[in-house]
């Protein structure tokens, strides 16, 4: 059925995801130094780095969930929390900023009722904010799914918004 959600089949899906981490972390010595690594893997296999991904790599290497957490948050590339289905980036560069960047910036935080760094809660937008996109005629200047949209303000963002479902 439509919107149904067939969750025996998701379950499998994310097993075989677990099975081929396991099988990647059997490829490494379990050492401190091999983390990022595996990391970097987990991140390829599955769409975010949620906590249960963390709790099994900190079971399977033997190392405290703390240490894998302080890594995570050390490195900006790591993603702890689901994405939306299309990324949004502000640039707060020179030329933006002073072009109205951050009014655009926190009109979208209103719109979409979050923070730079999190996802709308309808799973269509993650927020992100950028420095200069090599794009500074058009400024301000808002990337989605890294197509520029350029001179933005209050009125056109809505507008450019309902191009993405
Ligand atoms: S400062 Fe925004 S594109 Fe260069």
């Amino acid at each position: 059925m439509a919107g149904s959600c067939d969750c025996s089949e998701l379950q499998a899906d994310q097993q075989a995801q677990f099975d081929l981490l396991s099988q990647v972390i059997q490829n490494y010595e379990k050492k401190d130094s091999n983390l990022i690594q595996i990391l970097h893997m987990a991140q390829a296999i599955f769409p975010y780095l949620s906590d249960d991904v963390l709790h099994f790599i900190g079971e399977e290497m033997d190392l405290p969930l703390s240490k894998i957490h302080g890594v995570v948050s050390f490195y900006s590339y790591f993603e702890t929390r689901p994405h939306g289905r299309h990324t949004i980036q502000v640039c707060l560069g020179t030329a933006c900023y002073v072009r109205g960047g951050t009014k655009v910036l926190d009109n979208l935080k209103k719109t979409l009722n979050i923070e730079v760094g999190e996802t709308s809660t309808d799973g269509r937008f993650t927020l992100e904010v950028k420095r200069c996109f090599g794009s500074c005629g058009l400024a301000p200047a808002v990337a989605i799914d890294n197509v520029i949209h350029k001179r933005v303000n209050a009125n056109k963002l809505q507008e450019i918004l309902n191009q993405y479902p």
